[in-house]
C-alpha cells in the first residue's frame, strides 16, 4: 500500500468530485474567490490539484504541497487560512500547525475542520485517548477504496494548535445544511443527532504574549 495518505485521493479524484459536487475539490477556493479574496491553495494530491485548477481556471494559484511538511509560502503571507477536512491526513500535525502559524500574519485567523474525535472513537473503538492511523473503506464507482486517517482525542488536536501559539476563538460542532434533508435524508438524520465534524477558529494574536498571560 502507498504510504502517502493522500494517494487515496489520487485514486478517487474524479469520483470524489462527482459525488461531492457541492463540496468537492476547489469549492472553498471558488467560494472565497466569489467573495473577493485573493486565494492561494494547495493539496498534496496531484489529481486534486488538477481538478481544482480545472474548476477555477487561472483565478488562483494552486500548488502541490504537503500538510505536515514545510509550506512553499513566505512568513506572514496570509490574512486567513481555511483548512477543510485535511488535517487528519497529515502525518505530523504539530508541524502542520507550526507552518500555518508561520505563514499567517499576526492577527490572522485559521479556520480548520476535521472529523469529530468522539465519532471516530465510537466508530473505531479502543481507547478514546488512542492516537493511531485508522482505515475507512469508501465505496466508489471504481471499487472499494481504503482511506487512512489519523484518529486522536480532542486535547491532542487542540494541543498542536495552542502549542504552535494559536488562541482558540471558537469551537463549532456543525449541524447539516438544510439542503441535505431532501438530498441525503439518512445522513441528515444522523448528523442532526450525532457529531460528525468539528470546526475550530484559531487566531494568531498580534501580541504573542497574549497566548501565555492568564
Ligand atoms: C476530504 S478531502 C477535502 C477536500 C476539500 N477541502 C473539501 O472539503 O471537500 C481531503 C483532501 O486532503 C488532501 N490531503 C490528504 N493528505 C494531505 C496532506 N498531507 N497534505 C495536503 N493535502 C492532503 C486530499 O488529497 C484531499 O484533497
Amino acid at each position: 500500500m502507498d504510504e502517502r495518505l493522500w494517494s487515496a485521493y489520487d485514486a478517487m479524484g474524479r469520483d470524489y468530485q462527482e459525488r461531492a459536487a457541492d463540496s468537492g475539490p476547489g469549492l472553498y477556493t471558488q467560494e472565497l474567490l466569489a467573495r473577493g479574496a485573493v486565494v492561494m491553495a494547495f493539496d498534496a494530491s496531484p489529481v486534486m490539484v488538477d481538478l481544482t485548477r480545472a474548476r477555477i481556471a487561472d483565478q488562483a494559484q494552486v500548488d502541490q504541497a504537503v500538510l505536515g511538511q514545510p509550506l512553499p509560502y513566505p512568513d506572514g503571507a496570509f490574512d486567513v487560512i481555511v483548512c477543510a477536512l485535511a488535517i487528519h491526513y497529515a502525518d505530523d500535525r504539530a508541524v502542520a500547525f507550526a507552518e500555518f502559524w508561520r505563514v499567517l500574519r499576526p492577527g490572522g485567523a485559521l479556520v480548520i475542520s476535521t472529523q469529530h474525535p468522539t465519532t471516530d472513537w465510537l466508530r473505531k473503538g479502543g481507547s478514546y485517548f488512542d492516537v493511531r492511523l485508522e482505515t475507512d473503506v469508501w465505496h466508489t464507482e471504481a471499487g472499494d477504496q481504503p482511506v487512512r486517517f489519523w484518529r486522536e482525542p480532542l486535547s491532542a488536536l487542540c494541543g498542536y494548535a495552542t502549542g504552535a501559539g494559536f488562541l482558540i476563538e471558537k469551537v463549532i460542532e456543525p449541524l447539516p445544511a438544510e439542503t441535505m434533508r431532501g438530498l441525503y435524508p439518512d445522513d441528515y438524520q444522523k448528523l442532526t443527532t450525532e457529531p460528525g465534524f468539528l470546526i475550530l477558529r484559531l487566531v494568531k494574536p498580534r501580541d504573542p504574549m497574549a497566548a501565555i498571560r492568564p
